[in-house]
């Protein structure tokens, strides 16, 4: 059987990881082997990478953000996601490329094709089989948010203006590549969702 990559997107408070834990145990339960992963910080290096990158204070230059996330990305395709694919395995991923278009290019100042144009480069070209886009407007995901919140993060701080362009980067990702993506109602309920997500995936399998 050949592996399958699936990656889960969307703003901060969109419930993505709660989606991708459903989906990883439906698809253990069919008796594949799933294994879960997450960027920034799916290795251990790209856990080092997770603190500077989302937890320390001051200011990092655009252009190096975007590398320690090509960083992070690089080394977490080449150590467990390409294995894993080339074992025949699923991998499903917490966030993955169009995190980097969407929050660096879209969201900051650089531009969206040279940001994926970096992914595709530290990941030599891996592009996903299905993208679940979990779309949520601002405040809804902000107020979701603000009820898990435990420690400061550099990008949950920023204004609603830039995860408003976030939201839209995003959109836009999903309308130029409708193959890969399957974009959701967020506020939607949990089941409905995980059976949305079912339905799509099983037409991989
Ligand atoms: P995380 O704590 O994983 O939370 P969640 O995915 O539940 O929102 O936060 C990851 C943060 O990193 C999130 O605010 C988006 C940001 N990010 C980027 O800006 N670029 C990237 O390439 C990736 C992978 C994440």
């Amino acid at each position: 059987m050949p592996g399958l990559f699936l990656t889960f997107e969307g703003g901060d408070g969109s419930g993505k990881s709660t989606q991708s834990e459903l989906l990883t145990a439906w698809l253990t339960g069919q008796g594949r082997t799933v294994v879960h992963s997450r960027e920034p910080g799916g290795t251990d290096f790209g856990l080092e990478v997770r603190e500077l990158v989302l937890h320390r204070r001051g200011h990092i230059a655009p252009r190096a953000e975007a590398l320690l996330y090509a960083a992070d990305r690089a080394h977490n395709i080449a150590t467990v996601v390409r294995p894993a694919l080339e074992r025949g395995d699923i991998v499903i991923q917490d966030r993955y490329l169009d995190s980097s278009v969407a929050y660096q290019g879209a969201g900051r100042v650089l531009d969206p094709a040279e940001v994926r144009d970096l992914s595709l480069w530290a990941t030599g070209g891996l592009l996903p089989d299905l993208t679940v886009l979990l779309d949520i407007d601002v405040e809804t995901g902000r107020a979701r948010l603000d009820e898990a919140r435990t420690r400061y993060d550099r990008l949950e701080a920023e204004a609603a203006e830039f995860h408003a362009r976030v939201r839209q980067g995003y959109l836009d990702l999903a309308a130029a590549e409708p193959a890969r993506f399957l974009v959701l109602d967020a506020t939607l309920p949990v089941e409905e969702l995980a059976e949305g997500i079912r339905a799509r995936v099983a037409t991989l399998l």
